[in-house]
């Protein structure tokens, strides 16, 4: 990524706050500001209207022969076409729903614990959330031994270390894309290429990339990667992508009844329709931000914008809290160039659960404590004083936000 102002592209900032009805939403007279994107981000107005476009016209089940059922199916595998799409991935196949990524991976990491021998070993991270983690911990009961990668004090994972990791009993590496709560971005290129030497699975955690940043999976050379839609933008869903072939090896637990082929043999159950209908709309909403001819050009055209426009945002609030006397901010530096716009810090005498209600007080949304990222916290040291503030870039926070945020702080 290239940051010069030069290629800065005005972003339309003003179409995007209209589109978000939650940013009206006004607490002691002023509007919120909503700096828990991490969390989960707000959700524009066409994302809320095809949620109850749905239950107004196809609430039904799959596979009927009347309309509202069709109608439900043909949502279903628009919503896998839009996420392939999104994903950069080979075709719609690859794609399979759960209610969030964390069920995906332990359903994921249930099957592999068959599929696996005692003795083979799993490699995870110190730095992720512990969604990529507990799944796989969870194996050991099997006789699978679990590694973790070192996270080092600058924030980022000792690749030495991961390599001294690595032998021809590694079977799969499970890795975060970016930190949810330093905003590290994993050197996936380094990672990929170590892992084939062994002719290990790499595993992707995209949750926190993904809102941020456009992914290519391919390119990337994945085996699986996972995502949770309500990050970017839209409801409570989860997706795995798997690459061609390699679901179908998996013994995944499934009824009789499912559909035995990828990408439905790690699906269970029926499916929130009207939350896939706002997968397709969140999709939709961000690929009209950018340009293109294709639906991919257009998605990765405005992920490239949204990148850059968050970019400049985190690096004034990296800034200005720099310069606040009592913070310490965590993780890797700003300069880093490939960065995710979250930023977490220590106040020097105050608890983050502390830094947080006052900021609360003034109605701005942000999070403290370990953000499931609880392994990190743990190695930083900052477990017992109830972990980091952090502070996440959305599409839609502005400088203003910013400023009146650091000028809180200031007073805190
Ligand atoms: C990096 C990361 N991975 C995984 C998860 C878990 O996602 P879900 O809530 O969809 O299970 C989160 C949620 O905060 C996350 O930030």
């Amino acid at each position: 990524m290239s940051n010069t102002p030069s290629e800065i592209q005005v972003f339309p900032i003003n179409k995007v706050r209209e589109a978000f009805p939650a940013l009206s939403r006004m607490y002691k007279n002023k509007p919120l500001i909503y700096l828990d994107g991490p969390a989960g981000s707000q959700v524009p107005k066409s994302v809320i209207s095809a949620i109850s476009r749905y239950y107004e016209q196809s609430n039904a089940n799959s596979h009927g022969h009347f309309i509202t059922s069709q109608e439900t199916d043909q949502i279903i595998d628009q919503t896998r076409e839009k996420i392939a799409t999104f994903l950069g991935a080979e075709k719609p196949e690859t794609i399979s729903f759960g209610s969030n990524m964390t069920t995906l991976n332990f359903a994921l990491a249930r099957s592999i614990g068959r599929y696996f021998q005692p003795g083979d070993e799993i490699i995870i991270t110190q730095l992720d959330h512990e969604a990529n983690r507990g799944p796989w911990l969870s194996l050991r009961e099997h006789g699978i031994i679990v590694r973790e990668i070192r996270l080092q004090e600058n924030g980022t994972l000792d690749y030495d270390h991961f390599e001294s990791l690595l032998n021809e009993r590694t079977k799969l590496v499970a890795i975060g894309y970016s930190s949810n709560i330093l905003g590290t971005v994993n050197q996936l290129a380094k990672v990929r290429k170590m892992t084939y030497q062994y002719g290990a699975w790499m595993l992707v955690d995209a949750v926190h990339y993904a809102p941020h940043f456009s992914i290519d999976v391919q390119a990337l050379g994945c085996d699986f990667l996972l995502c949770s839609a309500y990050k970017f933008y839209g409801p409570h869903v989860g997706f795995l992508y798997t690459r061609p072939g390699l679901l179908d090896q998996l013994p995944t637990d499934r009824l009789r009844t499912q559909y035995q082929q990828a990408p439905h043999s790690i699906e269970t159950g029926t499916f929130n329709h009207a939350a896939l209908a706002g997968v397709c709309a969140a999709i939709d909403f961000i690929a009209n931000l950018g340009e293109g001819k294709t639906l991919r050009a257009q998605l990765v055209n405005a992920m490239h914008a949204i990148q850059i426009k968050e970019y400049q945002l985190a690096e004034r609030l990296y800034e200005g809290l720099k310069k606040i006397k009592h913070l310490q901010i965590q993780g890797p530096s700003f300069y880093h160039k490939h960065r995710a716009p979250t930023i977490s810090f220590l106040h020097k005498e105050k608890t983050a659960s502390t830094v947080c209600q006052a900021l609360a007080d003034h109605g701005i949304c942000a999070w403290n404590g370990h953000f499931y990222a609880i392994r990190a916290i743990e190695v930083m040291g900052l477990l017992e004083q109830g972990g980091l503030t952090r502070m996440g870039i959305s599409i839609y926070n502005t400088e203003e936000e910013i400023d009146r945020t650091l000028e809180v702080l200031e007073e805190i």
